[in-house]
Protein backbone atom coordinates (compact mmCIF):
# COMPACT_ATOMS: atom_id res chain seq x y z
CA UNK A 1 0.00 0.00 0.00
CA UNK A 2 1.41 3.31 -1.30
CA UNK A 3 1.75 5.81 2.09
CA UNK A 4 0.07 8.81 1.76
CA UNK A 5 -1.55 11.75 3.33
CA UNK A 6 -4.29 14.06 2.04
CA UNK A 7 -2.53 17.12 3.15
CA UNK A 8 0.47 16.15 0.38
CA UNK A 9 -1.56 16.72 -2.70
CA UNK A 10 -2.97 20.14 -0.90
CA UNK A 11 0.24 21.19 -0.39
CA UNK A 12 1.09 20.47 -3.94
CA UNK A 13 -2.28 22.20 -4.87
CA UNK A 14 -1.30 25.50 -2.82
CA UNK A 15 2.46 24.85 -5.29
CA UNK A 16 0.86 24.66 -8.03
CA UNK A 17 -1.52 27.57 -7.58
CA UNK A 18 0.76 30.51 -6.83
CA UNK A 19 3.99 29.04 -8.82
CA UNK A 20 2.64 27.25 -11.90
CA UNK A 21 -0.84 28.16 -12.49
CA UNK A 22 -2.78 26.74 -15.07
CA UNK A 23 -1.61 25.03 -18.22
CA UNK A 24 -3.81 23.84 -21.05
CA UNK A 25 -1.59 21.42 -23.09
CA UNK A 26 -0.58 19.68 -19.66
CA UNK A 27 -3.78 19.50 -19.21
CA UNK A 28 -4.68 18.22 -22.49
CA UNK A 29 -1.98 15.72 -22.19
CA UNK A 30 -3.56 14.36 -18.75
CA UNK A 31 -7.15 13.78 -20.22
CA UNK A 32 -5.77 12.39 -23.26
CA UNK A 33 -3.93 9.82 -21.52
CA UNK A 34 -6.33 9.22 -18.78
CA UNK A 35 -9.17 8.50 -21.81
CA UNK A 36 -6.55 6.04 -23.31
CA UNK A 37 -6.00 4.25 -20.26
CA UNK A 38 -2.79 4.87 -19.84
CA UNK A 39 -1.02 4.61 -16.06
CA UNK A 40 -1.35 8.05 -14.24
CA UNK A 41 2.47 7.72 -13.02
CA UNK A 42 3.49 10.70 -15.22
CA UNK A 43 5.37 12.88 -12.93
CA UNK A 44 3.44 15.85 -10.81
CA UNK A 45 3.34 19.15 -12.34
CA UNK A 46 5.41 20.47 -9.73
CA UNK A 47 7.52 17.77 -10.64
CA UNK A 48 7.57 18.41 -14.13
CA UNK A 49 8.50 22.03 -13.60
CA UNK A 50 11.82 21.56 -11.56
CA UNK A 51 12.81 19.40 -14.59
CA UNK A 52 12.64 22.13 -17.20
CA UNK A 53 14.42 24.56 -14.69
CA UNK A 54 17.36 22.22 -14.14
CA UNK A 55 17.50 21.45 -17.84
CA UNK A 56 17.28 25.36 -18.23
CA UNK A 57 19.62 26.04 -15.21
CA UNK A 58 22.25 24.32 -17.10
CA UNK A 59 21.44 25.39 -20.74
CA UNK A 60 20.61 22.35 -22.04
CA UNK A 61 20.48 21.76 -25.80
CA UNK A 62 20.41 18.37 -26.01
CA UNK A 63 18.08 16.36 -23.74
CA UNK A 64 17.52 12.36 -22.99
CA UNK A 65 14.36 10.73 -21.50
CA UNK A 66 13.86 7.24 -20.72
CA UNK A 67 10.43 5.95 -20.06
CA UNK A 68 8.24 8.65 -22.72
CA UNK A 69 4.72 7.41 -21.17
CA UNK A 70 2.34 9.91 -22.41
CA UNK A 71 4.68 12.63 -23.00
CA UNK A 72 3.65 14.59 -19.75
CA UNK A 73 7.61 15.21 -18.33
CA UNK A 74 8.25 15.48 -22.67
CA UNK A 75 6.16 18.42 -22.44
CA UNK A 76 7.88 20.15 -19.78
CA UNK A 77 11.74 19.26 -20.68
CA UNK A 78 10.93 20.50 -24.64
CA UNK A 79 10.21 23.52 -23.06
CA UNK A 80 13.58 23.81 -21.68
CA UNK A 81 14.73 23.99 -24.79
CA UNK A 82 15.97 26.76 -27.38
CA UNK A 83 14.23 25.94 -30.83
CA UNK A 84 17.45 24.73 -31.93
CA UNK A 85 17.40 21.68 -29.26
CA UNK A 86 16.40 18.31 -28.97
CA UNK A 87 14.64 16.12 -26.85
CA UNK A 88 15.33 12.12 -27.52
CA UNK A 89 12.32 9.94 -25.39
CA UNK A 90 12.75 5.97 -25.41
CA UNK A 91 9.57 4.38 -24.67
CA UNK A 92 8.70 0.59 -24.83
CA UNK A 93 4.94 0.95 -25.67
CA UNK A 94 4.25 2.08 -29.47
CA UNK A 95 0.52 2.98 -28.42
CA UNK A 96 1.92 4.88 -25.38
CA UNK A 97 4.13 7.08 -27.87
CA UNK A 98 1.58 7.95 -30.67
CA UNK A 99 -0.81 9.22 -27.99
CA UNK A 100 2.52 11.48 -26.54
CA UNK A 101 3.39 12.77 -30.03
CA UNK A 102 -0.11 13.88 -30.35
CA UNK A 103 0.29 15.26 -26.90
CA UNK A 104 3.45 17.04 -27.92
CA UNK A 105 2.36 18.45 -30.76
CA UNK A 106 -1.09 19.80 -28.89
CA UNK A 107 1.16 21.41 -26.76
CA UNK A 108 3.28 23.03 -29.70
CA UNK A 109 6.68 20.59 -29.01
CA UNK A 110 6.79 17.96 -31.82
CA UNK A 111 9.05 19.56 -33.79
CA UNK A 112 11.89 19.69 -30.53
CA UNK A 113 10.96 16.00 -29.93
CA UNK A 114 12.47 12.24 -31.20
CA UNK A 115 10.33 9.17 -29.73
CA UNK A 116 12.23 5.51 -30.05
CA UNK A 117 10.08 3.44 -29.79
CA UNK A 118 11.84 -0.05 -28.24
CA UNK A 119 13.90 -1.19 -24.95
CA UNK A 120 15.67 1.18 -24.24
CA UNK A 121 18.61 -0.80 -23.67
CA UNK A 122 18.39 -1.72 -27.40
CA UNK A 123 17.81 2.02 -28.26
CA UNK A 124 20.80 2.89 -26.20
CA UNK A 125 22.87 0.51 -27.09
CA UNK A 126 21.92 1.70 -30.57
CA UNK A 127 23.41 5.25 -29.83
CA UNK A 128 27.02 5.65 -30.52
CA UNK A 129 28.95 8.28 -28.23
CA UNK A 130 30.53 9.07 -31.39
CA UNK A 131 27.43 11.00 -32.90
CA UNK A 132 27.40 14.15 -31.04
CA UNK A 133 25.96 16.12 -29.77
CA UNK A 134 26.37 14.29 -26.66
CA UNK A 135 23.56 15.03 -23.68
CA UNK A 136 23.48 17.60 -21.18
CA UNK A 137 20.76 16.41 -19.37
CA UNK A 138 19.40 12.73 -18.86
CA UNK A 139 15.76 12.04 -17.22
CA UNK A 140 15.44 8.31 -16.50
CA UNK A 141 12.15 7.17 -15.49
CA UNK A 142 11.02 3.60 -16.71
CA UNK A 143 11.89 0.12 -15.74
CA UNK A 144 13.43 0.53 -12.42
CA UNK A 145 15.09 -2.82 -13.18
CA UNK A 146 17.46 -1.48 -15.45
CA UNK A 147 18.23 1.68 -14.10
CA UNK A 148 21.99 0.32 -13.55
CA UNK A 149 22.33 -0.37 -17.27
CA UNK A 150 20.29 3.19 -17.76
CA UNK A 151 23.23 4.76 -15.07
CA UNK A 152 25.71 3.28 -17.80
CA UNK A 153 24.85 4.39 -21.25
CA UNK A 154 23.42 7.96 -19.49
CA UNK A 155 27.55 8.67 -18.62
CA UNK A 156 28.89 7.58 -21.82
CA UNK A 157 26.39 9.30 -23.73
CA UNK A 158 26.59 12.19 -22.02
CA UNK A 159 29.35 15.51 -21.76
CA UNK A 160 30.84 15.93 -18.38
CA UNK A 161 28.95 18.21 -16.43
CA UNK A 162 26.09 16.41 -17.60
CA UNK A 163 22.99 16.27 -15.14
CA UNK A 164 21.37 12.84 -14.86
CA UNK A 165 17.49 12.39 -13.12
CA UNK A 166 16.39 9.00 -11.64
CA UNK A 167 12.88 9.37 -11.08
CA UNK A 168 11.53 7.15 -8.10
CA UNK A 169 14.34 6.38 -5.92
CA UNK A 170 12.61 5.89 -2.75
CA UNK A 171 9.15 4.18 -3.29
CA UNK A 172 7.98 4.58 -0.17
CA UNK A 173 10.56 3.87 1.85
CA UNK A 174 10.70 0.65 -0.04
CA UNK A 175 13.96 1.18 -1.08
CA UNK A 176 16.27 0.27 1.97
CA UNK A 177 14.07 -2.69 2.62
CA UNK A 178 16.57 -5.74 0.90
CA UNK A 179 13.94 -7.94 1.19
CA UNK A 180 11.17 -6.09 -0.49
CA UNK A 181 8.34 -7.88 -2.24
CA UNK A 182 8.26 -4.79 -4.66
CA UNK A 183 10.08 -6.04 -8.14
CA UNK A 184 11.24 -2.72 -8.62
CA UNK A 185 13.41 -2.09 -5.56
CA UNK A 186 16.34 -4.23 -6.47
CA UNK A 187 16.52 -2.67 -9.25
CA UNK A 188 16.61 0.38 -7.28
CA UNK A 189 18.97 -0.29 -5.13
CA UNK A 190 21.14 -1.83 -7.65
CA UNK A 191 21.78 1.75 -9.03
CA UNK A 192 22.64 2.66 -5.49
CA UNK A 193 25.16 0.04 -5.35
CA UNK A 194 26.36 1.29 -8.64
CA UNK A 195 26.46 4.82 -7.73
CA UNK A 196 28.86 4.28 -4.53
CA UNK A 197 32.23 5.47 -4.45
CA UNK A 198 31.26 5.87 -8.81
CA UNK A 199 34.77 7.41 -10.60
CA UNK A 200 32.66 8.79 -13.02
CA UNK A 201 29.74 11.04 -11.11
CA UNK A 202 28.80 12.83 -7.93
CA UNK A 203 25.53 11.97 -6.88
CA UNK A 204 22.60 12.71 -4.14
CA UNK A 205 19.23 11.85 -3.55
CA UNK A 206 16.02 13.84 -2.14
CA UNK A 207 12.96 12.16 -1.06
CA UNK A 208 9.80 13.78 -1.75
CA UNK A 209 6.45 14.07 -0.62
CA UNK A 210 3.14 14.95 -2.93
CA UNK A 211 0.63 14.17 -4.93
CA UNK A 212 2.64 11.14 -6.48
CA UNK A 213 3.04 9.89 -2.21
CA UNK A 214 6.28 9.29 -0.61
CA UNK A 215 9.23 9.04 -3.15
CA UNK A 216 12.65 10.95 -4.61
CA UNK A 217 14.94 12.06 -6.91
CA UNK A 218 18.42 11.05 -7.31
CA UNK A 219 20.44 13.33 -8.69
CA UNK A 220 23.75 12.92 -10.69
CA UNK A 221 26.42 14.97 -12.30
CA UNK A 222 29.35 13.88 -14.46
CA UNK A 223 32.50 15.16 -13.18
CA UNK A 224 35.13 16.85 -16.08
N1 LIG B 1 8.33 10.06 -17.82
C1 LIG B 1 6.88 9.86 -17.90
C2 LIG B 1 6.45 8.63 -17.11
C3 LIG B 1 7.14 7.37 -17.54
S1 LIG B 1 6.36 5.93 -16.87
C4 LIG B 1 6.20 11.09 -17.32
O1 LIG B 1 6.58 11.53 -16.22
O2 LIG B 1 5.28 11.62 -17.97
C5 LIG B 1 7.48 4.70 -17.39
C6 LIG B 1 7.45 4.42 -18.88
O3 LIG B 1 8.55 3.57 -19.18
C7 LIG B 1 6.20 3.67 -19.34
O4 LIG B 1 5.59 4.36 -20.40
C8 LIG B 1 6.71 2.33 -19.81
O5 LIG B 1 6.02 1.79 -20.92
C9 LIG B 1 8.13 2.67 -20.18
N2 LIG B 1 9.02 1.49 -20.14
C10 LIG B 1 8.98 0.44 -19.29
N3 LIG B 1 9.94 -0.45 -19.59
C11 LIG B 1 10.61 0.05 -20.64
C12 LIG B 1 11.71 -0.41 -21.42
N4 LIG B 1 12.29 -1.58 -21.15
N5 LIG B 1 12.15 0.37 -22.43
C13 LIG B 1 11.55 1.55 -22.71
N6 LIG B 1 10.51 2.03 -22.02
C14 LIG B 1 10.03 1.30 -21.00
C1 LIG C 1 5.68 3.51 -11.41
C2 LIG C 1 6.57 4.03 -12.34
C3 LIG C 1 6.91 5.37 -12.29
O1 LIG C 1 7.79 5.91 -13.15
C4 LIG C 1 6.33 6.21 -11.35
O2 LIG C 1 6.69 7.52 -11.34
C5 LIG C 1 5.44 5.69 -10.43
C6 LIG C 1 5.09 4.34 -10.47
C7 LIG C 1 5.35 2.08 -11.46
O3 LIG C 1 5.78 1.41 -12.40
O4 LIG C 1 4.63 1.63 -10.59
MG1 LIG D 1 8.47 7.82 -12.52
Amino acid sequence: MAKSDPNWSDVDDYIVRHLIGEDPALDACLAANDKAGLPAIDVSPAQGRMLELLARSIGARHILEIGTLGGYSAIWLARALSDDGRLVSLELEPQYAAIARSNLERAGQSGKVDIIVGEAVSSLSAMKESQAPLFDFVFIDADKENYAAYLDHAIRLSRSGAMLVFDNVVRDGGVIDPDSDDPKVPGTRALYEALQNHSKVDATAIQTVGSKNWDGFLLAVVRA
